[in-house]
């Protein structure tokens, strides 16, 4: 299959893109693509390579961008029920640390979570991920962290591989048993800290292991938060987590800085999320380490606040910067990433060619899949979004509507019911 006649064809080749230096789109005009068994064959000018391959299946991309799927990768996109209730109380003036001290907030998902059967979860997910995917998300990662008990995390983690299997998506796992404290355990945090390191991450793995068939195991993230984890109970559970072979991450100064990104930095953990009140000691420690640093705009902005994470001092301190949605029915009901794109674009005052980058490969890098997604490249998987639009820039400045007329996913064109929209 070749997809020619791009207006600009944003490669974004090379390697994550460090501080300053992100936002560079690699463009090719009138560019083209051959693809072939699910990968990217080859790339150059239309003329070229329709010249090269006469036979190839073509489709026209009509002078429109072509660039990567985006990469999302942080999710919460497996839950049951909905918190509009609790999105009102907030607007009464509760604040979400309030509300979740009061049992509700992450606690009241978990409660619909556990009575949810398998295919409860399965079918909302998916309504969800097609959604996603219809915005332009080829590679989602998603969490568990709605079970809080062995079993009904590990039903999230079933969800989770039940619906990667049946694609066209892919989808990475995250095991974060440690979200927040479950009823069983109230006001006793050192307890369930305890039994995730000693009960849960053992079983867990013991599960995957013989379960799954699969090597790669899911990542480990942690809420290190006040009302949460605390730093020394984050500490323990990288620890544990670290031993048993797990890939670490962290959602960090999402509300208050308790060295949350440092000591992921100390980890090498893959990611540090959120990064909101992050400190400047922190920032620093990003910028000299491979740990991404993922923005999610989209969660101040669902929270209503107006302090966003400090996207400028993290590029001037020569960190990774990626973006994800942080989809979740707490603080971020937002299946579509161009949302965070647009917010970041005006709250963190990223560029969109910047905002684009952090939303592809950089993306890629936070879920440790840079080599195989997140850019048009020879030997990359063919993920790729053709856009309505012929200027790149149309991203971030127009939001509110879906600008991705076609995904292709794997090499294959996925098409849409209506209806989903
Ligand atoms: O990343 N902050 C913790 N976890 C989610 C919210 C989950 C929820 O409120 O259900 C987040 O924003
Ligand atoms: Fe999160």
């Amino acid at each position: 299959m070749l997809i020619h006649s791009a207006s600009q064809l944003l490669t974004i080749a090379g390697t994550p893109q460090r501080g300053n230096s992100l936002g560079k789109l690699n463009i090719l005009e009138d560019g083209a693509v051959l693809i072939g068994d699910g990968k990217i064959k080859k790339v150059g000018k239309s003329k070229e390579l329709l010249d090269a391959y006469p036979e190839e299946l073509k489709i026209n991309a009509n002078n429109k961008v072509v660039m990567p799927g985006f990469v999302d990768p942080h999710t919460h996109a497996v839950w049951a029920g909905s918190r509009a209730a609790e999105f009102e109380l907030k607007l009464e003036g509760k604040s979400y640390l309030e509300i979740l001290a009061s049992g509700g907030g992450i606690l009241s998902t978990v409660t619909e979570t556990r009575k949810a059967s398998f295919n409860e979860l399965v079918d909302q997910t998916r309504d969800r991920l097609w959604k996603m995917l219809q915005y332009g998300s080829t590679t989602i990662e998603v969490k568990t962290g709605y079970g809080l008990n062995i079993e009904s995390e590990i039903k999230m983690l079933k969800v989770v591989l039940e619906l990667d299997n049946e694609g066209p998506w892919n989808l990475m796992p995250t095991f974060l048993g440690a979200h927040a404290i479950p009823p069983e355990y109230k006001d006793n945090t050192q307890g369930y800290t305890n039994f995730v390191c000693e009960e849960m991450l053992p079983a867990i793995l013991e599960w995957w292991n013989e379960n799954t068939g699969r090597k790669k195991l899911p990542f480990v993230d942690v809420f290190c938060e006040t009302g949460a984890f605390d730093i020394n109970q984050t500490k323990q559970i990288f620890d544990a987590a670290r031993k048993l072979g797990f890939k670490l991450k962290v959602h960090a100064d999402e509300f208050d800085n308790l060295g949350g990104a440092s000591l992921a930095v100390d980890y090498k953990a893959i990611s540090a999320d959120h990064l909101v009140v992050t400190s400047s000691d922190d920032i620093s420690s990003l910028g000299t380490s491979n740990t991404v640093a993922v923005a999610l705009p989209g969660t101040p902005f669902g929270l209503g606040h107006s302090e966003y994470t400090p996207a400028k001092k993290i590029l001037e301190a020569d960190g990774i910067l990626a973006i994800a949605s942080d989809l979740n029915p707490g603080t971020t009901w937002c299946e579509n990433m161009q949302m965070p794109i647009a917010l970041a674009c005006r709250f963190m005052k990223l560029t969109p060619a910047q905002a684009i980058v952090a939303a592809t490969l950089n993306a890629a890098a936070a879920i440790d899949r840079d080599r195989d997604i997140g850019s048009i490249e020879v030997g990359k998987n063919a993920d790729l979004l053709m856009l309505s639009v012929v200027d790149y820039r149309q991203l971030g400045y127009q939001y509110g509507t879906n600008l991705v007329k076609t995904v292709v996913k794997n090499g294959k064109v996925i098409s849409f019911n209506e209806d989903i929209n």
